[in-house]
């Protein structure tokens, strides 16, 4: 996959995409991530690239000229049929593990990092393709939700992480929380891992997690509760669990 990100501010990507995860797999030459000032896109002598809301208002707003032909430049020297340009906002939708799976499907992503008090509305309407939030606050630049994305966009990258079941069992992936995960000591201050977890028995065990990935869902996050579709084995193993309240690290 190669990724485009179209910044104001390059410098600030530079510790994040040398190391951890990110690193590896640009390392391992299995994303090939480029970084774009959009400054220099710019023909004036001053290099300016925000100017004074239409209509009046606080703040400045990034001016298209400079974006669209920054995209442009990034799409000329693109090889690869499906380029997928995605504008960093507060107003897109909203990032969640489905979206992620759905980019990390592009063979080209172009990320445009939005500044000042916004962007210049031909850019979401006209240029990119798509429009995400990762969440429901406002960051002062589109820089770390790029760096967002492209986190959790290039761990789903065939090889990246190294063991293929952890992306399966992991948070989200089936519409639930994770289960509580412990590692030694067994007993830490008097603090005791759940005695299932040493027995040994797998069934029980993966029986335990399922139904603790079902209480921790239903007990924190009601809205993928409501979404989720429950098996038979679910719905029994959630009704045992609420009556024993099993809350075990929940
Ligand atoms: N830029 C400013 N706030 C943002 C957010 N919540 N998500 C993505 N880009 C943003």
């Amino acid at each position: 996959m190669r990724i485009d990100i179209l910044t104001l501010f390059p410098d600030v990507f530079g510790g994040f995409f040398a190391h951890s995860i990110v690193g590896r797999a640009v390392a391992k030459g299995v994303v090939d991530i480029r970084l774009h000032n959009v400054r220099t896109f710019t023909h004036d002598k001053h290099h300016v690239v925000d100017d004074y809301p239409y209509g009046g208002g606080a703040g400045m707003v990034l001016k298209p000229e400079p974006v669209f032909e920054a995209v442009e430049f990034v799409k000329q020297d693109a090889v690869l049929p499906s380029v997928h340009t995605v504008l960093l906002s507060p107003q897109g939708r909203l990032l969640n593990q489905s979206v992620v799976r759905e980019l990390s499907g592009y063979e080209q992503l172009v990320l445009i990092c939005g500044h000042y008090e916004g962007i210049d509305e031909r850019v979401a309407m006209y240029l990119a393709n798509d429009e995400v939030s990762i969440g429901d606050y406002v960051l002062s630049g589109g820089e770390v939700a790029a760096m967002v994305v492209v986190d959790c966009v290039v761990r789903l990258l065939p090889g990246v992480v190294g063991s293929e079941v952890s992306l399966v069992e992991e948070s989200y992936n089936d519409g639930f929380l994770e289960y509580p995960q412990y590692t030694r000591p067994a007993v830490y201050r008097g603090l005791e891992v759940p005695s299932i977890l040493l027995s040994g028995d797998h069934k029980q065990v993966a029986r335990w997690r399922r139904q603790q990935s079902l209480m921790r869902t239903a007990k924190r996050r009601s809205d993928l509760m409501a979404k989720a579709v429950l098996s038979d084995e679910d719905k029994k193993l959630l009704s045992d669990a609420l009556q024993n309240q099993v809350t075990e690290g929940i």
